[in-house]
C-alpha cells in the first residue's frame, strides 16, 4: 500500500473527477425553482407508468445498495495501509471515491421519490436496516482481498446500472435511462482504478496476490446488499428475492458473475502468470478452472425464481 500510495495523486488524477466538473444529481432532475417544475414532474411520472414491477424492485434494491455507502466507506477506511491520520495518502482516495459514489444514491433516490411509484417510507426503512446491518465480505483488513472485492463489485454494479438504463429506455423513460447510464459510467471508471491497483500488486507480489484472489473466489464475492431486508423481516431476507428479480430481467445474472471473473482473469493475464510459489501456482490453477465449473453449475441450476411481493412498490 505504501508502494502504490506514493503515486496516489496521479492515481486520483487519472481515475477520479473534480466536484466542479463532475455531473451532479440536479443536472438530471427537475429544478424545483423553475416555474415548469410541476409540469416536469408530471412528465417524469408519465414516463414511469410503464416500468414493470420487477424492474422497480431491482431499482429500489440498487438504490438501497448505493445508499448504504457509509458502510463501504467505513470498511475501506479500516483497510491496512489506509491511515485516517494521513489525510493525503490512501484515505484521500477513499474520501474522493466516496464523494463520487454518494451522488449515485442521491440521484436515484430523488428520482424515485418523484416517480410516484415507490413507497418511500418502506424503501427508507430498508436503507436504514442495510446500513445498520453492515456487510461481511471475508476480506478482513487485507488490501489485496479488498481490492479484488472492489474491482469485482464495481464491474457488477456497472452491469446492473447499464442494464437498468437499457430497460428504462425500453419501458418509456429516457430520463431514467440517462440517469442509470451516467451512474454506470462512474462504476466503469472506478472498476478500472481498482483493476489497475491489482495489476500493480501482481507486478511486485504475484504469489500473495494470486493466493488472495483465489481466497476471495473460494469465499464467493458476496453482494453488498447481501443483508437486505424489508420492514419486519429477518436480516438478509429480501436479498434473494431482489437478486431473483434481477435474474428474471437479466439485469444481473449468474452468467454475469462468471463473465466478470473471466474478464478479470484476462485483465491480469492469470493464465500466463509465472514467478509463483507452489501455493500460488495451485491458486492460479484453481482460478483458471473456475469459470467452467460455474458454467456447469449454471447449466444444471436454471429454474424459474419465485415471484415475490415487495413492500417498496405502490
Ligand atoms: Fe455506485
Ligand atoms: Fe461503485
Amino acid at each position: 500500500m505504501q508502494f502504490l500510495g506514493q503515486k496516489i495523486e496521479s492515481i486520483i488524477e487519472e481515475f477520479l473527477k473534480s466536484p466542479d466538473t463532475n455531473w451532479q444529481p440536479s443536472d438530471m432532475l427537475p429544478d424545483s425553482s423553475n416555474e415548469n417544475f410541476t409540469k416536469e414532474i408530471k412528465e417524469l411520472q408519465a414516463q414511469c407508468k410503464e416500468l414493470p414491477y420487477d424492474y422497480l424492485a431491482v431499482l429500489v434494491g440498487n438504490v438501497v445498495t448505493e445508499e448504504a455507502l457509509p458502510t463501504y466507506e467505513a470498511w475501506l477506511t479500516d483497510v491496512e495501509g489506509v491511515d485516517k491520520l494521513k489525510p493525503e495518502g490512501w484515505s484521500k482516495w477513499v474520501r474522493m471515491w466516496t464523494a463520487e459514489e454518494n451522488r449515485h444514491g442521491d440521484l436515484l433516490n430523488k428520482y424515485l421519490y418523484l416517480s410516484g411509484r415507490i413507497d418511500m417510507r418502506q424503501m427508507e426503512i430498508s436503507t436504514q436496516y442495510l446500513i445498520s446491518d453492515g456487510i461481511q465480505i471475508g476480506a478482513a483488513r487485507d488490501p489485496y482481498r479488498n481490492f479484488i472485492y472492489t474491482a469485482f463489485q464495481e464491474l457488477a454494479t456497472n452491469i446492473s446500472h447499464r442494464r437498468t438504463a437499457t430497460l428504462a429506455k425500453k419501458h418509456g423513460s429516457d430520463q431514467l435511462s440517462k440517469i442509470c447510464g451516467v451512474i454506470a459510467a462512474d462504476e466503469a471508471r472506478h472498476a478500472k482504478a481498482y483493476k489497475s491497483f491489482i495489476t500493480k500488486i501482481f507486478e511486485i507480489d504475484p504469489s500473495e496476490m494470486m493466493i488472495a484472489f483465489e481466497d476471495m473466489m473460494r469465499k464467493k464475492i458476496v453482494m453488498p446488499a447481501n443483508f437486505l431486508r424489508q420492514s419486519g423481516e429477518k436480516i438478509g431476507a429480501t436479498f434473494t428475492h431482489f437478486s431473483d428479480a434481477a435474474q428474471r430481467l437479466g439485469i444481473y445474472t449468474s452468467i454475469d458473475y462468471t463473465q466478470i471473473l473471466v474478464s478479470l482473469i484476462e485483465e491480469w493475464n492469470i493464465a500466463n502468470m509465472s514467478d509463483l510459489n507452489t501455493a500460488a501456482e495451485k491458486a492460479r490453477d484453481y482460478i483458471m478452472a473456475l469459470p467452467q465449473r460455474f458454467r456447469n453449475i449454471a447449466d444444471r441450476g436454471l429454474k424459474a425464481p419465485i415471484e415475490y411481493e415487495f413492500n417498496w412498490i405502490k
